[in-house]
């Protein structure tokens, strides 16, 4: 277990006019490798805000977000980009697969962004569906799919790259419970295996996979220890 991701003291507001909402308040927390850390909070409360500072899809604006032993505040765009596309798995709130491509090639698409050999990202590609259980379907185009298979789909396009970090906005959502359980058992495994899992929901039913639970409220954090076996 180790520290891949810290936030110090950082903080994010956004100006709508003359007012500012602070989305997420001054918070320090730390991800480590190994876990299944769970975000929980109601709509507005700031979970995606969060993820996004931690995946460098926006910048703190007070503080600092570390990741992976660097601030990324003294990165350039390309180092930036770099760490994303290699460290960091996102799959979006929605999961925005591309809608004309299949399958195979939405899963595809991180390592054509990394120039990736053919052969090799014919591979990797195989490797991911396999692993979410999706190698049948490969051809099919995201709207044949069910919402979870599309879900596990775009999971596969999060793992392609081997990134260390794994996040998830809310990847159950809109799917039914049996699909739901799926979804969760992958990530789980995922994190057993060395990855750090960082996943956002607003369902409380999840609890039961998470090893570490941080709540959010109105853009406050809440670090609570958690005992797994209290859940069931
Ligand atoms: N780009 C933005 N510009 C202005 N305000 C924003 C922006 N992004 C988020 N906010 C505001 O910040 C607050 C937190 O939003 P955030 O998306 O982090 O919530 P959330 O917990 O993910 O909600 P949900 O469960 O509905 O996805 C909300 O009040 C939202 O309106
Ligand atoms: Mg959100």
């Amino acid at each position: 277990m180790e520290i891949v991701a810290k936030l110090i003291n950082a903080s994010k507001s956004y100006k709508a006019g003359d007012t500012t909402i602070t989305a997420l308040h001054e918070t320090s927390l730390s991800f480590y490798s190994n876990r299944l850390t769970l975000i929980l909070g109601p709509s507005g409360s700031g979970k995606t805000t969060l993820l996004s500072l931690l995946g460098c899809v926006i910048s703190p604006s007070t503080g600092e977000v570390n990741l992976l032993g660097r601030n990324i505040n003294d990165l350039s765009m390309n180092e930036l980009a770099d760490l994303r596309l290699n460290k960091i798995g996102f799959v979006f709130q929605g999961f925005n697969l591309l809608q004309p491509l299949t399958a195979f090639e939405n899963v595809r698409m991180p390592l054509l962004l990394k120039r990736e050999n053919p052969k090799v990202a014919r591979e990797k590609t195989i490797k991911a569906l396999e692993m979410v259980g999706m190698l049948d379907r490969q051809k099919n185009l995201p709207r044949m799919l069910s919402g979870g298979q599309r879900q596990r789909i775009a999971i596969a396009r999060a793992l392609v790259t081997n990134p260390e970090i794994l996040l998830c906005d809310e990847p159950t959502a809109s799917i039914d419970a049996l699909s739901a359980k799926k979804v969760m058992e992958e990530l789980k495994v995922l994190a057993d295996s060395g990855k750090a899992v960082i996943v956002v929901t607003h369902d409380t039913r999840l609890t039961r996979y998470a090893d570490r639970i941080i709540y959010v409220s109105e853009g406050r954090c809440d670090d609570r220890p958690f005992n797994i076996e209290e859940s069931f």
